[in-house]
């Protein structure tokens, strides 16, 4: 059921700004894309075309980008934790031994006993932290994660099976972010975080750079097909909707192509800093069964980019969560969509279902929309106790 709806009131019809592009821009896209597509196991995801959902609820075609292969991680985040720990790496091997060091050196384990003395730490609902702890483990360094109370066993030994050290704190999201902060401070470890606040935005900046490798993919599968009208995305912090925002909003302004922003009803904090004009935090009350969206401080860096580019905000409650993903399981050929993933899919079959709404976000017969099905089984025993209910 849809909750809420907004139209950004600030969304700019300009090209992308010279401001925008210091944050995020096709160029640092490109770099992510070389070094990314090099690593072993990188594979292109599928983008798929779900016509029988298109057909029922009556638009023209609707893609689904599905993540849930990425890496063996099962979501995008995988694209961007390890990015940004090779990139942190480099920083400070660049610092200790100089010039000559390359990324390749670093991915080849050139530096392995350097590496080794370096602790990267994040909070984390449980995806990102698993691609930090996957870097981690991939280029030799030691690796801390906060988690907050509600984050499953799953995803916590997912953590550190790839030999994390994995805290679980009392408290949501935003306390695990302030205390990862804190320690961090004392130990020295070095915080690789897919949230920017003042202070702190060069990781987030690769992070987000690396979430666009699936935006490089689906602007070459998208060759001689029709460029998205729409683009769905689900927001937590805000910086996956606002990295894909911008690639699509630089690359494709001609097209015109309207951003809509899907959050939980329970963590609806991009959408109130819009309605706001300025970007503000708000209480976590009560978590989502959508894990991944469940935050309550936009980062920095993705509001700066949403506030302008984004053309309208939508709330979703967690009621329809379930029948989303059977739906997809049951599709021809199945696919594997966690509970963060359906929140695009949601949004669209609910404001297809509101005229007046459908209307003013200018979804209609005509519109080709991108969906993005950000993870696949993250937890598998949520997963399949909530396919099974069906
Ligand atoms: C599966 C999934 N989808 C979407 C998001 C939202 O990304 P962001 O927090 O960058 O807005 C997350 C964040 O953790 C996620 O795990």
């Amino acid at each position: 059921m849809l909750i809420d709806h907004f139209h950004n009131q600030n969304k700019t019809h300009k090209p992308y700004t010279e401001e925008l592009r210091s944050v995020l821009n096709l160029k640092n896209t490109r770099e992510a894309f070389d070094e990314i597509t090099s690593w072993k196991g990188y594979e292109v995801t599928p983008l798929l075309s779900l016509e029988e959902i298109a057909s029922k609820i009556n638009v023209k075609k609707i893609y689904y980008k599905d993540e849930s292969s990425r890496f063996g991680l099962g979501s995008f985040k995988a694209l961007g934790g390890t990015y940004g720990v090779l990139k942190f790496l480099y920083d400070v091997l660049k610092k200790e031994i100089g010039s000559m060091v390359s990324l390749e050196d670093i991915r080849t384990g050139k530096y392995r006993k350097i590496v080794s003395k370096y602790t990267v730490a994040t909070a984390t609902d449980g995806n990102h932290g698993r691609s930090v702890a996957f870097g981690a483990n991939l280029f030799g360094c030691k690796c801390q994660i906060y988690i907050h109370s509600e984050v499953s066993k799953g995803r916590q030994e997912a953590m550190e099976r790839l030999n994390a050290n994995v805290i679980r704190v009392n408290g949501n999201y935003d306390e695990s972010v302030n205390i990862c902060k804190s320690e961090s401070n004392l130990n020295n470890w070095h915080i690789i975080s897919d949230t920017s606040y003042p202070g702190y935005t060069k990781y987030p900046k690769d992070i987000m750079a690396g979430y666009n490798i699936m935006s490089e993919e689906i602007s070459n599968q998208l060759e001689k097909k029709e460029i998205p009208s729409h683009i769905i995305l689900q927001g937590g912090v805000g910086s996956f909707p606002a990295a894909i925002c911008s690639y699509f909003w630089e690359k494709y302004h001609e097209n015109n192509i309207k951003f809509v922003i899907v959050e939980s009803e329970h963590a609806p904090c991009l959408i109130q800093s819009a309605k706001k004009g300025e970007m503000i935090s708000i209480n976590i009350q009560k978590e989502t069964m959508m894990a991944g969206l469940s935050c309550g401080e936009p980062s920095l860096l993705g509001w700066k980019i949403l506030e302008k580019g984004a053309d309208d905000f939508v709330t979703i409650s967690d009621r329809s969560i379930p029948t989303m993903m059977r739906l997809l399981s049951n599709h021809k050929p199945s696919i594997e969509a966690g509970e963060s993933s359906v929140a695009g899919l949601a949004a669209l079959i609910d404001i297809t279902e509101n005229d007046e709404i459908a209307k003013k976000i200018g979804i209609n017969s005509e519109s080709v929309i991108l969906l993005f099905g950000t993870e696949g089984a993250t937890d598998p025993e949520i997963y399949h106790s909530i396919i099974q209910a069906g």
